[in-house]
């Protein structure tokens, strides 16, 4: 993949893992463009990053999706890269947990169903222009599940295979997956130990992007999706912190 001069849609852009992306995008010379839902996070990062373009969207929300693509096709025709980044996670209890039922949807809709129907949509686009891919931000808790967090690691475990079949699918434009473990962002505050900084992510993330490596596992995912491959149990121990 070249990097520079693409126009790069990143959801999700306003923290995190999608703020870096964005930053080193656009200190990279090219067109970003930045979907989120806050709009006090818009503003923020219109500030930090005033050549970037926002646009304010709940990807949860089917006529925000539509809203976005519509937006895209009018101003944005040269979309190259589109990074499907935005995330929620929510740890529960199916037993004890009033809200089962609306946090699992959000989390579906969010992780994994936004993700599919912008690529559905955006794929012409994408289509028509050179240097074309797509990034999909998956977990590694997709590959070995955590037990407080049943849905998401659904959603991530969805979004792998996905995404695999896709590449497999499609020719031009390239199918990128990036497997982060513990990053220290908003999502994470207060969870886990260990955590990358996301610009250590986003460094890993473009040696990869750039060499057409198209699953990017990130720093100690690689570690352990080998010792799932070995003993699964263990895998399972490591990330429930029982090994
Ligand atoms: N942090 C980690 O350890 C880790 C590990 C593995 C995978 N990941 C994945 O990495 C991605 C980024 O996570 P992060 O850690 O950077 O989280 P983060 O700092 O919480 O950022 C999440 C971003 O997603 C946006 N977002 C959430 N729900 C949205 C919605 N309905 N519509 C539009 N935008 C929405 C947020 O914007 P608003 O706040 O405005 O909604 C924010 O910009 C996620 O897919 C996550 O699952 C993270």
């Amino acid at each position: 993949m070249k990097l520079h001069n693409n126009t790069i849609l990143i959801t999700g852009g306003t923290s995190g893992i999608g703020l870096a992306m964005a930053k080193r995008f656009a200190a990279l010379n090219n067109k970003v463009i930045i979907a989120a839902r806050s709009e006090h996070k818009l503003i923020a990062v219109k500030e930090l990053l005033p050549e970037a373009d926002t646009i304010q969207c709940d990807l949860a929300k089917p006529a925000d999706i539509d809203k976005l693509v519509h937006t895209v096709e009018q101003q944005y025709p040269q979309l190259n890269i589109l990074i499907n980044n935005a995330g929620v996670q929510y740890n529960y209890d199916f037993l004890t947990e009033p809200d089962v039922h609306q946090k699992a949807v959000h989390e579906i809709e969010t992780n994994l169903t936004a993700p599919i129907k912008l690529i559905a949509h955006l794929l012409p686009v994408l289509e028509q222009n050179d240097n074309a891919a797509i990034v999909n931000v998956s977990s590694s808790l997709g590959m070995v599940p955590k037990a407080n967090a049943p849905v998401y690691c659904g959603t991530k475990a969805g979004l792998h295979i996905f995404t695999k079949a896709l590449r497999y699918q499609l020719n031009h434009t390239k199918v990128f997956e990036v497997v982060p473990a513990l990053v220290d962002t908003a999502m994470t505050q207060g969870r886990g130990t260990g955590k990358i900084s996301p610009d250590r992510l986003v460094d890993e993330f473009i040696r990869g992007f750039e060499r057409d490596k198209y699953e990017i596992n990130i720093g100690k995912v690689k570690l352990l999706r080998m010792i799932q491959r070995i003993a699964p149990a263990l895998a399972d121990k490591i990330i429930n912190g029982k090994g």
